[in-house]
């Protein structure tokens, strides 16, 4: 059973160090914002780290943090996919767990949003999502406590903001992918879903959020986020699977 009483830092007397200590995760989307952020909260709490993403100059910044290795790739090419996470598990030994929070946002009225913009924000946030997943699959299965955590949206739970008509629908599809994997990979691994409101990354750029929509009347930061993805990838979490865990201020429900 977790030592819980173990002596906490001085940095950060809140901290209970090491929940991660040992575990071997995918970061998706780890150039930047949420992934980055959960990147280096997991390195800080023990873990090793395999930074996924397409940006390179991204990833050398993340790698700063972080006591990882990083695969230059696009999660949308199931081959390059494939390839990436073979090599990081034999340079981790295996892998435990997998955040998937790549993810891309358009903007626009369905009646102007073509299939082509459609097609790609559910290739990247839905069908990316689902290629590292299954990849990954046949060494979480054979590693202790496996986990994967995908990051949707509170649009998954809730699509009320017009112009978003393709990001809800991959992001409601993100929701759904997460319980199908949780009913099919039980008991051996833990899948779990979280729904963001706005975070204060660059995704969320030139965006004005409505902060009247959001119960505690401020958008998050990013490491509110992580804390969360680190709740459900470590033992703390051990009897939670198939969950949408909305930590949105209380936008959905507000
Ligand atoms: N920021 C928000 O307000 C917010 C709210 C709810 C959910 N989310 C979700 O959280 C996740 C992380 O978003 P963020 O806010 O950190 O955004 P971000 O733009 O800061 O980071 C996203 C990262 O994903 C990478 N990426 C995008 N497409 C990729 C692809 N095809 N292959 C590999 N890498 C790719 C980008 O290069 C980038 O580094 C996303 O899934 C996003 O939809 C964000």
């Amino acid at each position: 059973m977790e030592d819980l009483t173990r002596t906490r830092t001085s940095a950060d007397p809140g901290r209970v160090p090491g929940r991660l200590a040992g575990r071997r995760i995918v970061v998706t989307g780890a150039a930047s914002g949420i992934g980055r952020t959960t990147a280096r909260l997991f390195t800080q709490e023990g873990a090793r780290v395999a930074l996924f993403d397409r940006d390179a100059g991204g990833l050398q910044r993340t790698l700063e943090a972080t006591a990882g290795v990083t695969f230059q790739v696009d999660i949308t090419d199931e081959d390059a996919v494939q390839a990436a996470v073979d090599e990081a598990a034999a340079a981790m030994g295996g892998i435990d767990g997998v955040v998937n929070a790549a993810g891309i946002m358009t903007k626009g009225l369905a009646a102007d949003v073509r299939a082509a913009d459609w097609r790609r924000v559910l290739e990247v946030n839905l069908t990316g999502t689902y290629i590292v997943s299954r990849c990954c699959v046949p060494y979480l299965l054979e590693a202790e406590s496996a986990t994967i955590v995908n990051i949707a949206s509170a649009q998954g739970l809730l699509p009320n903001a017009p112009g978003h008509t393709a990001y809800a629908a991959s992001k409601g599809g993100v929701v759904n992918l997460t319980r199908a994997l949780a009913a099919e990979l039980a008991p051996k691994v833990r899948v779990n879903s979280i729904c963001p409101g706005m975070v204060d990354t660059p995704m969320a750029d030139g965006y004005r959020a409505n902060v009247g929509n959001y119960a505690l009347k401020r958008v998050a930061d990013p490491s509110e986020i992580a804390e969360a993805i680190l709740f459900l990838t470590s033992s703390q979490a051990s009897y939670v699977t198939g969950a949408a865990l909305a930590v949105d201020g209380g936008r959905s429900y507000h």
